[in-house]
């Protein structure tokens, strides 16, 4: 079940949507690491931070080989810092770059970017169109369904991005008004499917496998981004997989549940290694222990983020996340995970 963007040939018609403080690359590699997954969108980089070359910015753009096909995902609204964001991009190696046309959220819209952009669908497309000059990779773009219900544009935007260049197009079946209520339209993105020629991918509640499979079946989307539902069960690509392949879905055992979150633990603070070891050349001992419990803090406050949306499958997943919440230490989260994923099978099995 291969799809296609632009040039880019993807595995399998399912990807990892993409979710500002939760797709990091730790979490997408080990994503990818399970079978399935044909395309990791990174969280929202800013185009602004981009130009100016922060380097806060440019960590949210890193990825690792393992991932590929990756697309980054860029905001902003000035259409000469959304080029030359897309050219930047392009020469980190993107696959993809992708424009954010969904997020809702005021800091973002009031600066012209994220969905606010739906509402200047003549500005909108100058943007992609832009883009599209300035580089050779695909540029996409993901929207929702419109800014409300009295604004529901994305067939029209669509058009209109198609017409300038781009080469697929992710629709989220809600308003922005909507933000997370209610149900992700999956007759307008069907709608917005039939209105164009380039791939449309479709968003919103697919949170248990079989849904991947019905709705590239029966929407005319060519594939699906997920979102939280991979949160909650990253094996869900795999297990879309065993359906496609006509077999029983696989259940993830316990102790591979907790793997996972030892694993993620691992990949973070692997990716705090280099900083803390250029402190350590650069300023006394002291400092690099600050560093050091700075980087374990920000671990720590990721398991948590994770585990608000990861604990939700399980059975006592809420004494988990209590627990995760209260973890003052890295030692303290490893001892949570081992008792409550490896205690039935004893202490070595999660070493
Ligand atoms: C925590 C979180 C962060 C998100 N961040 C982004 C983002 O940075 N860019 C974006 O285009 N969509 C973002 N989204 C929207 C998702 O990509 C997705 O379209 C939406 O959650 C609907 O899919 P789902 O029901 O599978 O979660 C985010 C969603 C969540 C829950």
């Amino acid at each position: 079940m291969q799809t296609r963007i632009g040039e880019v040939t993807l595995a399998h018609p399912f990807g990892l949507a993409p979710m500002a403080g939760m797709t990091d690359s730790a979490f997408r590699r080990l994503v990818k690491r399970q079978a399935g997954c044909g395309l990791v969108v990174t969280e929202m980089v800013s185009s602004e931070g981009l130009v100016r070359g922060i380097d806060r910015t440019l960590e949210f753009a890193e990825y690792t080989e393992e991932e590929r096909p990756v697309s980054i995902q860029v905001f902003g609204g000035d259409l000469a810092k959304m080029a030359a964001s897309a050219q930047i991009l392009e020469s980190l190696g993107a696959d993809i770059v992708d424009v954010n046309m969904g997020c809702p959220v005021p800091k973002i819209a009031k600066h012209h970017a994220g969905c606010s952009l739906m509402r200047d669908p003549r500005h909108a497309a100058a943007i992609v169109g832009a883009m599209v000059r300035a580089v050779k990779i695909p540029v996409t773009v993901k929207m929702r369904s419109g800014w409300n219900e009295n604004e529901i544009n994305a067939p029209e935007l669509a058009r209109r991005v198609e017409d300038v260049g781009a080469s697929g197009v992710t629709v989220h079946g809600r308003t922005a008004k909507q933000s997370y209520a209610g149900r992700s339209d999956w007759d307008l993105i069907s709608t917005v499917a039939r209105s164009v020629e380039i791939p449309v991918f479709g968003s919103g509640d697919c949170v248990e496998p079989a849904h991947l499979l019905n709705r590239v079946d029966n929407s005319g989307a060519k594939g699906v981004l997920v979102g939280r539902g991979a949160l909650r069960n990253p094996w869900i690509f795999s297990q879309a997989l065993d359906l496609v392949a006509g077999n029983t879905l696989r259940e993830v055992r316990l102790e591979e549940r907790g793997r996972f979150l030892l694993d993620y633990l691992d990949l973070l603070l692997g990716e705090g290694v280099d900083e803390v070891e250029g402190f350590r050349h650069t300023l006394p001992s002291a400092s690099t222990t600050a560093v050091a419990r700075g980087r374990d803090r920000w671990v720590i406050n990721k398991l948590r983020a994770l585990s608000s949306w990861y604990t939700k499958g399980f059975e006592n997943g809420s004494r988990l996340r209590q627990d995760i919440n209260a973890a003052e230490s890295l030692a303290d989260l490893r001892r949570i995970i081992q008792s409550f994923f490896f205690a039935s099978i004893g202490p070595r099995a999660a070493a």
